[in-house]
């Protein structure tokens, strides 16, 4: 051995997939698309270590019963059984919250709302982080619920609070935000959900989180190097600030019937380096609707 000190195995890079807005429904050949989807994941080269879904994963769960948004979440979990091996990290969209438009009796049901996605598909809680492979992951649950039915588009004090302890626990690992809604967008001022109007060209309300500036503020704690979410069904990297923002597209393309404004469906592979860099690309993954 000569008495040399044993260096600490340098840590390798790393590829993950993240899978926004996979709307997973029993019609439009959804469940051949997402297995389609899971299929098209397994066959990248070199294989991803785990995947992150990126909200959204069941569709319209809302507008639903419990018991149908049990249905339909059983047969995601069957799915990803049957096609995916990976470990799956699940971040809440907007979709994910059972019956949250069903009458009030709803709510008493322990599944109502954002608790059968927690439960159901393993989340730790509705915002958690994790690391690896000396990077770390922080994924935040932008529905800041109001009333039954009603939300805003915002992370929430608590995880704000939450976010700046987590980040400096973390130290000087690079990070990455995941949520579903982006925090900032462009694209989506030339999207068909733009406001324009003789004063103004802008984002409306639920299309990006509301306080983004105070969640950048609270980042500054942590050494985040990518905010990253879907909801737009769109793509997009945004470099400002010595920051990155990419929004990854859609799974379901436009839920499942086609691109949305010329956006195929797909998924991000993201390549992450031991020291702090990543590489984006956006993956169509061929189904068509
Ligand atoms: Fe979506």
């Amino acid at each position: 051995m000569g008495g040399a000190r044993a260096q600490p195995a340098a840590q390798k890079g790393f590829r993950f997939a993240f899978l926004p807005c996979i709307h997973l429904r029993r019609d439009l050949r959804s469940p051949e698309g997402f297995a389609h989807a899971l299929r098209t994941v397994r066959q990248l080269t070199p294989a991803p270590e785990f995947l992150l879904t990126g909200g959204d994963m069941c569709h319209n769960l809302r507008d639903q019963t419990i018991a149908q948004s049990v249905e339909v979440t059983d047969l995601f979990l069957k799915l990803y059984r049957e096609h995916c091996a990976l470990p799956a990290h699940h971040c809440l969209g907007n979709h994910d919250l059972a019956a949250w438009n069903q009458a009030s009796t709803a709510a008493s049901d322990p599944l109502y709302g954002k608790q059968l996605t927690v439960k159901k598909l393993g989340m730790r809680d509705r915002f958690y982080s994790f690391d690896h492979a000396g990077w770390h992951f922080v994924v935040l649950d932008y529905v800041r619920v109001r009333a039954p039915g009603q939300f805003t588009a915002e992370v929430d004090p608590e995880q704000l609070a939450w976010l700046g302890e987590d980040l400096a626990r973390a130290q000087a690992r690079p990070t990455i935000i995941v949520t579903h809604a982006p925090v900032l967008s462009a694209v989506e001022l030339l999207s068909d959900r733009a406001v324009r109007t003789a004063e103004a060209l802008a984002v409306p309300f639920g299309r990006v989180i509301s306080n983004g500036p105070a969640l950048i503020e609270a980042a500054k704690a942590g050494n985040v190097r990518a905010f990253i979410s879907g909801h737009l069904h769109l793509v997009e990297r945004l470099e400002l600030m010595d920051r990155t923002f990419i929004c990854s597209g859609s799974v379901s393309g436009h839920q499942w019937t086609g691109p949305r404004l010329g956006t195929p469906a797909g998924f991000g592979v993201f390549d992450c380096h031991p020291d702090g860099t990543f590489a984006f690309r956006y993956e169509p993954h061929g189904w068509k609707a």
